[in-house]
């Protein structure tokens, strides 16, 4: 029983070790060229990340709003070519406000934490959220 207990943690520490290690080992973060709505604070991967979370939100490729480059040349996505992109930045500011300007205020009844406002509580998947008179009408 004893032994048991010494090899469960002498495995425990030599996972941590390697978790360790292989952190050290990745590479560093690449610099962010053209942040303007993100906080400066944002590494790379925060913003790649968030991208993702964009993508299935509005249901679109990286390419909806950022410019398209020919075919077996590498990606830009620093470029503001893409009109898409700022309407993308006017949304994250908005997005932001919503959360610290007006849900914050809220007290909340039904649950421990307000929820926050994200991309999806609008989008549900489409990059034009349903309009209410189009939906209404449906019915
Ligand atoms: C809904 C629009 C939208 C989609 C979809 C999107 N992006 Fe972005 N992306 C932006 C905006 C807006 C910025 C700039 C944010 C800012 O100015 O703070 C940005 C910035 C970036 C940056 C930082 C570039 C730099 O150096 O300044 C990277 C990298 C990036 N996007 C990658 C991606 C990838 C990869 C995908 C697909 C998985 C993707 N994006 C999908 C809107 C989008
Ligand atoms: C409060 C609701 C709401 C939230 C939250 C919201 N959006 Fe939007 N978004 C809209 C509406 C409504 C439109 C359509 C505007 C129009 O008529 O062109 C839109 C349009 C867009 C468009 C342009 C689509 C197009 O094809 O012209 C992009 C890109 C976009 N939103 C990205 C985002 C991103 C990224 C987030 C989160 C950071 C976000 N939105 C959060 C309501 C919202």
């Amino acid at each position: 029983m004893k032994h048991l207990k010494y090899l469960v943690v002498s495995m425990i520490v030599i996972a941590i070790a390697f978790l360790s290690q292989s952190f050290k080992a990745m590479p560093p973060d690449p610099e962010l060229k053209n942040i303007k709505a993100f906080p400066k604070t944002m590494t790379y991967r925060q913003v790649d990340h968030e991208m993702d979370v964009f993508k299935v939100a509005l249901g679109v490729k990286c390419n909806y709003c950022h410019v398209q480059t020919p075919p077996g040349t590498p990606r830009d996505l620093a470029s503001d070519a893409n009109p898409k992109k700022e309407i993308a930045r006017a949304m994250i500011r908005m997005t932001r406000d919503m959360n610290e300007k007006y849900m914050s205020t809220i007290a909340h009844a039904d649950t421990a934490t307000i929820q926050a406002i994200t991309c999806n509580t609008c989008h549900r998947g489409a990059a034009k959220p349903a309009n209410a008179d189009i939906v209404l009408k449906e019915h």
